[in-house]
């Protein structure tokens, strides 16, 4: 097969939901149908339970197993489908964000009783800022949830995107008769058998058919050419293109638990998402079909064996080819790496790989090379765009413990935000280390690997800050009167940009309102010129 056409049958993309609102089942019977798994319950048990709030022994079990299921590929009617794996737990949200960077398209799953919640949201925003295209599956059909037209109204504003329904709900909860599909004109029985992954489906062009009646009964068939008639008014055909730019979601209905409308979504998306694209670096566009292999690390697994400082590099490749045993150019640390063992993941199952293409993920062995962001190459000095850190929510001061073990310490906490663990910030007066995250469990899961793995000892004291922001200016003299005015506000990020922590919603304001020239960002990725300039 050539480039382009490995290319032309990959799709990569992530799931992502609100907790609980079916993403586990719904990857587990993709897999299903994708032949990658023989039994449902093989994804469903390796889950971060939602229990598990703080209980970091729980999570250090669970993170062994998630590496499997970090990312799960199979191949489908010719395609080679990668789902990428993005934790529920509200806790983990950065490495979610993360990930959302490696993916070409995602799904997105709404629990019809709840319909939009608040990770939906914040998850979307990601998508949003991306263009990531996105294809909405309104789960739980099976129980008594909202109509769908207030679904979609709300999807449409909350979200801030347009929706195009390509199936139809036919009745709903006890009354859930099955979809019609939009898409290719075909009527889909329910039947409520979780035991059975093929539902009935009958071709029925034109809705007039009394072959309707027959199957739902005459309110139901009448309910739904109403319906139909509706949509196809109200809503433009699917135009596939503003799908594939992000500002239109195809949307679907259906039971994840009952096998229900998985295999129309499925097919649907391998034939409409996108394959692999260009990327941004930051000297210039990227095509993947470019001869010369790049890739970029958005994860970082460690701990795979207690006993070594084992990590697992998750890398997606950008362009060409990738080969085991060959050296690539790692451009940050400016020096050439051979991997011997790379991984692919197929199903639940990893096995050493030889070559690899733009879409796939791949695991590359490291021991204290990579942090996220990394970017590989053969030899050309670029880096991916688009991996920003996000303005951490909760801080803590660390505070050691141990004075034999400041170094250990120092080694650990730098270790563990390479990982993206947390966000770590350091104050220039007094060396003050200041951990932010998304979640309260991060600063459990750091002490308790900062002991196990590296014997340090720590504690952290708790820091009220509401928010922390990178900024930047031209106006110098604005620039120095702000740093003399907050000296105890700023701290340094890992690249050695100043962070401004802000104590409340007004103080932030009254610091817009101060220094009009000087800009606040939210994340970590802004224009390189202007932030250098503030570090003259
Ligand atoms: P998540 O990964 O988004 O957190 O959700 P998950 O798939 O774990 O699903 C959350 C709960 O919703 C599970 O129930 C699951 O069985 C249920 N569920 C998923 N799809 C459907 C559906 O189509 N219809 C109905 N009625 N329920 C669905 P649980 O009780 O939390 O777990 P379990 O005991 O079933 O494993």
């Amino acid at each position: 097969m050539t480039l382009r056409e490995e290319i032309a049958k990959r799709r990569t993309f992530g799931i992502i939901s609100h907790p609980d609102a079916g993403k586990t089942t719904l990857t587990e019977k993709l897999l299903l149908f994708g032949g990658a798994i023989q039994i449902a319950g093989a994804v469903k048990h390796n889950k971060i339970r939602k229990s598990a709030t703080s209980d970091f022994m729980e999570i250090e079990k669970q993170r062994g197993i998630s590496v499997a299921t970090s990312v799960m590929g199979f191949e489908y009617a010719g395609y080679k489908v990668n789902i990428l794996d993005t934790p529920g737990h509200k806790d983990f949200a950065e490495d979610t964000y993360r990930t959302l960077t490696a993916v070409d398209s995602v799904i997105l799953v709404i629990d019809c009783v709840k319909g939009v919640e608040e990770q939906t949201r914040k998850l979307m925003e990601v998508c949003r800022m991306r263009h990531t295209p996105v294809i909405v599956f309104i789960n739980k059909l099976d129980r008594e949830g909202r109509n769908p037209y207030d679904l979609l109204e709300e999807i449409d504003k909350e979200l801030s995107i347009h929706t195009r329904p390509l199936s139809w709900p036919i009745g709903i909860g006890s009354e859930f008769k099955g979809v019609y599909n939009l898409y290719d004109k075909t009527l889909q029985l329910f039947s409520g058998d979780k035991s059975r992954i093929a539902e009935d489906v009958i071709a029925i062009d034109n809705l007039s058919d009394p072959l309707l009646e027959k199957y739902v009964g005459e309110d139901f068939a009448n309910k739904l050419r109403e319906d139909v008639e509706l949509i196809e008014g109200v809503f433009e055909p699917l135009d596939i293109n503003l799908y594939r730019e992000g500002y239109l979601a195809p949307v679907f209905f259906g039971s994840a638990i009952n096998n229900f409308g998985v295999k129309e979504l499925l097919d649907t998306f391998v034939k409409i998402a996108p394959f692999p694209l260009s990327r941004q670096a930051d000297v210039r566009m990227v095509n993947p079909e470019e001869e010369i292999f790049t890739g970029f690390v958005f994860k970082i697994h460690a701990n795979l064996d207690p006993n070594h400082r084992d990590r697992i590099a998750f890398c997606r490749i950008c362009s060409g080819r990738f080969e085991r045993n060959k050296f690539y150019y790692h451009t940050r640390l400016d020096k050439k790496i051979r991997f011997s063992s790379p991984t692919s993941f197929m199903g639940n199952e990893k096995s050493i790989l030889d070559e690899a293409w733009p879409g796939d993920v791949i695991g590359l062995y490291d021991t204290g090379n990579f942090k996220i962001g990394d970017t590989l190459s053969e030899g050309e000095k670029l880096q991916f765009k688009g991996i920003p850190s996000f303005s951490p929510e909760i801080f803590k001061e660390l505070v050691n413990k141990d004075p034999f073990k400041t170094k250990q310490l120092e080694k650990g906490i730098r270790q563990l935000t390479d990982e993206g663990v947390a966000q770590l910030f350091v104050q220039t007066l007094g060396n003050r280390k200041i951990v932010g995250t998304v979640g309260e469990l991060q600063f459990e899961v750091i002490q308790f690997r900062l002991s196990g793995e590296y014997g340090a000892s720590c504690e952290f004291r708790p820091l009220n800050f509401y928010k922390a922001c990178w900024f930047t200016s031209d106006n110098k003299a604005q620039i120095d009167k702000f740093f003399n005015a907050k000296t105890n506000n700023i701290a340094y990020d890992k690249e050695n940009r100043p962070v401004y922590f802000a104590e409340s919603a007004w103080m932030l304001q009254n610091s817009q309102e101060s220094y009009p020239d000087i800009k606040f960002h939210f994340t970590s990725e802004f224009a390189a010129d202007s932030s250098s300039k503030v570090l003259q």
